[in-house]
């Protein structure tokens, strides 16, 4: 499993960055790029290389730990994935690229889209720090655009972007997604209702194209669940002492929610059902609700099924596991 922490490499090549900028100012930028954010703004606000940096201090750590996380369950799916190629989609400062490059060992080759000048330029900084990205590839302008030329890949992330384009847009660059994967096509968002909501639209269309799902999913069906239930997952994360004066934050941590869809051009072997919440653990039980292939179900392991117990007592939000009794 790979840290949901930066590496030490991008965390001090961050900091490095900051001196000799206010880190007042760099607070300030951040508070005024997140309300934008907040508002239903997208990373237009994001002009300079000090709101640049602003962002990424305030936000890489925690999209980077959502995309690890999701990573992280897709491995445990499908352990000999090794991809060799990436596309990362709306990179921003490279965020999903570098939680790849920690992913996968196996991965040579970067390529990285985007319409944001100022952060292409602190993605391309931080990166020639990085003796696995200094050699990646980093175009600038509209995502549709640059993907339609761009040579397919093994794995293609869009992490934290779709929610910045409308919902036509993110029909047509899903189709072109999926016609750029040779392997797996990662979409990350908030987990937020509009996030799940955004990954659920574009999992039913790709799974209409023939796409199939590994991750977090252990079926190809409808999602069974209602609203107001949405499905998210959690991570936390260590907050750097930069990190938390740019967010004005006393705690050494957050937690950051997430959802998430890996689809697949050939079907997994594996289906194992997926922890949806955090498990209640009594002395009596365990009491877990799960996505199953058969759909969604509360499972109780009584005290007395002792070795059942033992195992289920380690489940956690977000774990696969099997619940074959
Ligand atoms: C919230 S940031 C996420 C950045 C990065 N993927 C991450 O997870 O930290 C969204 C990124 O998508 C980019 N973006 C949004 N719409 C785009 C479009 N139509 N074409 C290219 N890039 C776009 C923005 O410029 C921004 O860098």
């Amino acid at each position: 499993m790979t840290s949901p922490d930066l590496p030490a490499e991008l965390k001090a090549a961050l900091e490095a960055r900051l001196k000799g900028f206010s880190r007042n100012d760099a607070a300030e930028r951040s508070t005024s790029i997140s309300k934008t954010y907040r508002d239903g703004g997208g990373s237009g606000a994001i002009r300079s290389e000090a709101d640049a940096l602003a962002y990424a201090l305030a936000r890489m750590p925690a999209t980077y730990a959502a995309v690890t996380a999701s990573l992280n369950a897709l491995c445990v799916i499908r352990p000999g994935f090794a991809p060799k190629r990436l596309l990362d989609i709306g990179a921003g400062p490279g965020t999903a690229s570098w939680a790849a490059a920690e992913a996968f060992s196996s991965l040579q080759d970067f390529t990285l889209l985007d319409a944001n000048d100022a952060l292409r330029k602190l993605a391309l900084d931080l990166a020639s720090d990085s003796f696995r990205l200094r050699d990646a590839v980093y175009e600038r302008g509209e995502a549709r655009s640059l993907l339609s030329k761009a040579e397919a890949a093994d794995l293609v992330i869009a992490s934290y972007m779709i929610g910045e384009i409308n919902e036509s847009e993110q029909a047509a660059l899903g189709a072109l997604m999926w016609e750029k994967t040779r392997d797996t096509l990662l979409v990350v968002e908030p987990g937020t209702p509009a996030g799940y909501g955004r990954i659920i639209a574009l999992r039913e269309r790709l799974i209409a194209a023939g796409a199939h799902v590994a991750a977090p999913c252990p079926h190809d069906g409808k999602c069974p669940l209602q609203s107001p239930d949405w499905c998210h997952f959690t991570q936390r994360l260590q907050r750097s002492r930069a990190h938390k004066q740019v967010k004005g934050a006393e705690l050494p941590f957050e937690d950051e929610k997430f959802a998430y869809v890996a689809l697949t051009r050939e079907p997994v072997a594996a289906r194992a059902s997926r922890v949806l919440a955090q498990p209640t653990v009594t002395k009596v039980e365990v009491t877990a609700r799960l996505c199953t292939p058969t759909g969604v179900k509360l499972t109780r392991t009584p005290r007395r099924a002792k070795a059942d117990y033992a195992v289920a007592r380690r489940w956690r939000w977000g774990d696969a596991v099997s619940d074959e009794r």
